[in-house]
């Protein structure tokens, strides 16, 4: 089996960060969203990875190169605007070929694996398989029409008065019988190439697709309230034995209380370190509390500042801030309190950005 990741796309809802990165390279817990997908498909034996790229490929193929790290074979191929996803499965014909692939969106995280998933589908192979979640309000999500032996009736994006409560989620499995669903179909009324469409063409062909409810954690991370969240959950999920700060410096002054990981070479001087909590490799903390559900990248300089469930990205420094959570700071970026209260405030902010100072 192959694999096609989605690592294109114009990432709006998550400005201003991807004007400068790709959203699929946000970190989360320090490590990129694509690098957990990644992962997903080295677990399930997946050894060829097609990999589509937007306007950020050269970032993208700089984080990840030819995937042999991690043990892949990664296949660039080039998305020229944002067709939509079966525009994507089009464009990875020939890469594809007749193997069976699963489809991976590379936004979404799906923290316990897909090998599950993968098991079923290769056992039962149908011509898609789909990963379904309960949702609370499946009007903002492509939904699925489920009979009770698990076989798509109906998929509907977005519905306005949703039949189901079953969301699609952002891994999919196909045989090669996608590819003529995906060459049959016309662009939907916003201008893309649906995968929901594609599938729906599947099942009036009558050819089996099937729904497995993903039982995990899952979250698509194009927006920064669910990269927050889902920095917490990840976050929840390490152990921070004193070994994994084995390289960094911790002066006697400071506290640290439960998981806590530290890059080699971050320092750590007058400090509280409340976990869960990654900091990255160089990071410099001085008189500061920070955590818990809080990760700081590379290089960053903390000093006098209190940070909580935030994800604060490579370089940044903060000082003399207190009070700070929910934030996402981008890379190399400055935060600080002026050292004299009559200087007023000074805020050099990029498009889109968003922030709250006290009135
Ligand atoms: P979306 O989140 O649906 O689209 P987007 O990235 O354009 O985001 P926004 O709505 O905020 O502008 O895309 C899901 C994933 O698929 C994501 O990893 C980007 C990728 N993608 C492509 O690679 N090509 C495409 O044509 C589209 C639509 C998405």
């Amino acid at each position: 089996m192959k694999a096609l990741v989605l690592s294109g796309g114009e990432g709006t809802r998550l400005r201003p960060f991807t004007y400068s990165m790709a959203k699929q390279l946000v970190p989360v817990a320090n490590k990129p969203v694509l690098v957990h997908c990644l992962e997903n498909l080295r677990d399930i034996g997946v050894e060829d990875v097609g990999v589509i790229v937007g306007g950020h490929a050269a970032q993208i193929e700089a984080t990840v190169g030819d995937g042999s790290q991690m043990g892949l074979r990664l296949t660039y191929i080039r998305q020229e605007a944002p067709l939509g996803l079966a525009h994507c499965v089009a464009l990875a014909a020939d890469f594809l070929g007749d193997d069976d692939f699963v489809m991976y969106l590379g936004d979404n995280i799906l923290a316990d694996g897909i090998t599950e998933a993968a098991e079923v589908f290769r056992a039962t192979r149908p011509d898609a398989q789909v990963l379904v979640t309960k949702v609370s309000d499946p009007r903002q999500y492509g939904v699925a029409e489920v009979d009770q032996d698990g076989s798509v009736l109906r998929l509907v994006e977005k519905p306005s008065t949703p039949r189901s409560d079953l969301a699609v989620i952002g891994v999919y499995f196909f045989t090669s019988a996608v590819h003529a669903a995906a060459r049959a179909i016309r662009p939907s009324a916003r201008g893309e190439l649906e995968i929901t469409d594609a599938i729906q063409y599947l099942v009036d062909q009558g050819r089996r697709v099937t729904a497995r409810e993903y039982d995990g954690y899952w979250k698509d991370t194009g927006k920064i309230d669910d990269l927050l969240e889902c920095n917490r959950e990840i976050l929840s999920r390490i152990d921070g034995r004193p070994a994994q700060r084995a390289g960094a410096e911790i002066d006697a002054e400071s506290v640290i209380v439960g998981p806590v990981v530290l890059g080699p070479g971050a320092r750590v001087v007058r400090s509280t370190l409340t976990g869960p909590l990654v900091i990255g490799p160089g990071s410099v903390l001085m008189g500061s509390t920070v955590g818990p559900y809080t990760a700081i990248g590379r290089d960053c300089v903390l000093e006098d500042t209190g940070v909580r469930d935030s994800i604060i990205l490579e370089g940044a420094a903060l000082q003399n801030v207190r009070d700070l959570r929910g934030c996402v700071i981008g890379r190399w970026a400055e935060v600080r309190t002026p050292g004299t209260p009559d200087t007023g405030r000074q805020l050099i902010i990029g498009d889109h950005t968003r922030a709250e100072v006290m009135a």
